[in-house]
């Protein structure tokens, strides 16, 4: 066999990585989750969950990929613990499983950037989005998408992924600091940024049992951590750079983008005197054009606007799906030795299929991410927690002090991760699984809604 792809440079990693990160979760989810969670309380308390969860459990990913060098399943073998390899199998399931609905919405955005160029998405944006989000339209778009984010990944590591989002985030960033400056600009913009800014703490106390877990899932889901991406990721790393300087820019990078998001987002609604949207997967497709269309202008500056912020919304959902695509495709071709091109068209395809359940009714979508959120994720990241801070131990801070000479951060990062870090995502399982299995009115998820 040839010998395996790695990642070109240092930069290309932390970019690549970055841009699964960034992706539908910071732009789409996060201002909503915001919203619909107390606004600013929920800011704080996402800011603590990327900071004590987020970043050690990255740590814990890349440890992991980077020490095997292959697909998240096959790494528990190399790792000599073969019994883990559920572990790596839960994520893979998590991206494949998360492709197919992502894909739909990725779809959408693509619709979007054309709707927003003639202004038919803004003339009548509850109809538009009804029209483009379900049925055969949504199927073709769905497939556009991932046809895209197929043709990326057969291409690999450095000359598909690295290259593509070695220019793919850098216009994120670019695009969004305009967005962010014009959307200062509007009268009402204060409003915004008092109900993005100013937390109310009583409220975080109030409502910690949802607030809680919907910012630690939200943390977790927005650094792509429990997909076995990350370990996908570290895996093409060949050689000795710093893990925790490479996830701490990851993350300050990821958060950074997400804050700016709000920045955009919640300024806008509220200038345009739209309420935040309860969330829900079409919210923001119909809350956005309708504060777009309400621009002076004469409808011009609206569109314009729309087209920057819907072609930023697709670099990063595209940037993420492509990692989504990646974990998968690195399975089949570490592990069965099929070759990279035909391993993502059919991958690929199958996610298609997958999908199309989600692109004909909205009610499915939901379903998909609320089990894929609820269910997968956390289950993912408490195995690997689990296993790397007690069954690889010692190794695994033997990993993280390659190319870094950090001497108490090992033991330190380690100890966090068996006590702390376990906790949390032990009450997070218990509180997902309350509202999946056992809360009929809030959460159970688990019958799909189009089924109840
Ligand atoms: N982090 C991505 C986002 O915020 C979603 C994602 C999750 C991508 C898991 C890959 C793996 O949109």
């Amino acid at each position: 066999m040839s010998q395996r792809e790695t990642w070109a440079t240092r930069t290309g990693f932390i970019l690549a990585a970055v841009g699964s990160a960034v992706g539908l979760g910071n732009i789409w989810r996060f201002p909503f989750q915001t919203s619909a969670n107390g606004g600013a309380a929920f800011l704080v308390v996402y800011l603590a969950a990327v900071l004590l969860i987020g970043i050690p459990v990255i740590l814990a990913e890349f440890s992991i990929g980077r020490r095997a060098n292959v697909d998240a399943i096959k790494a528990f073998r190399t790792l000599d613990h073969s019994g883990w390899r559920f572990v790596g199998a839960i994520g893979i399931l998590a991206s494949f499983w998360t492709l197919s609905y992502y894909s739909v919405v990725g779809g959408w955005v693509t619709r979007y950037v054309a709707g927003s160029v003639t202004g038919n998405a803004l003339a009548a944006p509850e109809g538009y989005f009804g029209a483009v989000s379900a049925g055969l339209p949504a199927i073709v778009t769905h497939a556009i998408f991932l046809a895209v984010t197929i043709g990326i990944v057969a291409f690999g590591i450095e000359r598909g992924i690295e290259l593509a989002t070695k220019f793919m985030v850098p216009s994120i960033v670019v695009l969004l600091i305009a967005l962010a400056v014009f959307a200062a600009t509007l009268p009402g913009a204060s409003e915004g940024y008092a109900f993005f800014l100013s937390p109310d703490f009583s409220v975080i106390v109030e409502d910690a049992a949802t607030i809680l877990p919907a910012a630690f899932g939200q943390a977790l889901f927005s650094l792509s951590l429990g997909f076995s991406v990350m370990i996908t990721y570290a895996s093409y790393l060949g050689r000795d750079d710093s893990l925790l300087a490479d996830g701490l820019a990851i993350a300050i990078t990821n958060t950074f983008v997400g804050v700016l998001a709000g920045l955009v987002v919640l300024p806008l609604l509220f200038a345009q005197g739209v309420p935040p949207g309860e969330g829900g997967a079409g919210a923001v497709f119909v809350a956005i054009p309708t504060a777009l269309a309400e621009l002076p202008g004469g409808g011009l500056v609206g569109r314009a606007i729309g087209v920057v912020f819907f072609a930023v919304v697709f670099i990063a959902a595209l940037s993420s799906a492509i990692s989504l695509l990646e974990a998968v495709v690195a399975y089949a071709v570490d592990t069965f030795g099929i070759s990279r091109a035909p391993a993502a068209i059919g991958l690929g395809i199958a996610g298609f299929l997958l999908g199309i359940p989600s692109a004909l009714d909205t009610a499915w979508l939901d379903w998909f991410d609320g089990i894929g959120v609820t269910l997968f994720l956390p289950l993912a990241v408490l195995s690997v927690v689990v296993f790397v801070g007690w069954i690889m131990g010692d190794e695994a801070i033997d990993e993280l002090r390659r190319g870094s000479d950090l001497t108490g951060v090992g033991p330190a990062w380690l100890w966090t991760l068996r006590t702390f870090v376990l906790l949390v995502v032990v009450l997070i399982v218990a509180l997902n699984f309350n509202d999946l299995f056992l809360t009929p009115d809030a959460g159970y998820y688990i019958v799909p809604g189009p089924l109840r």
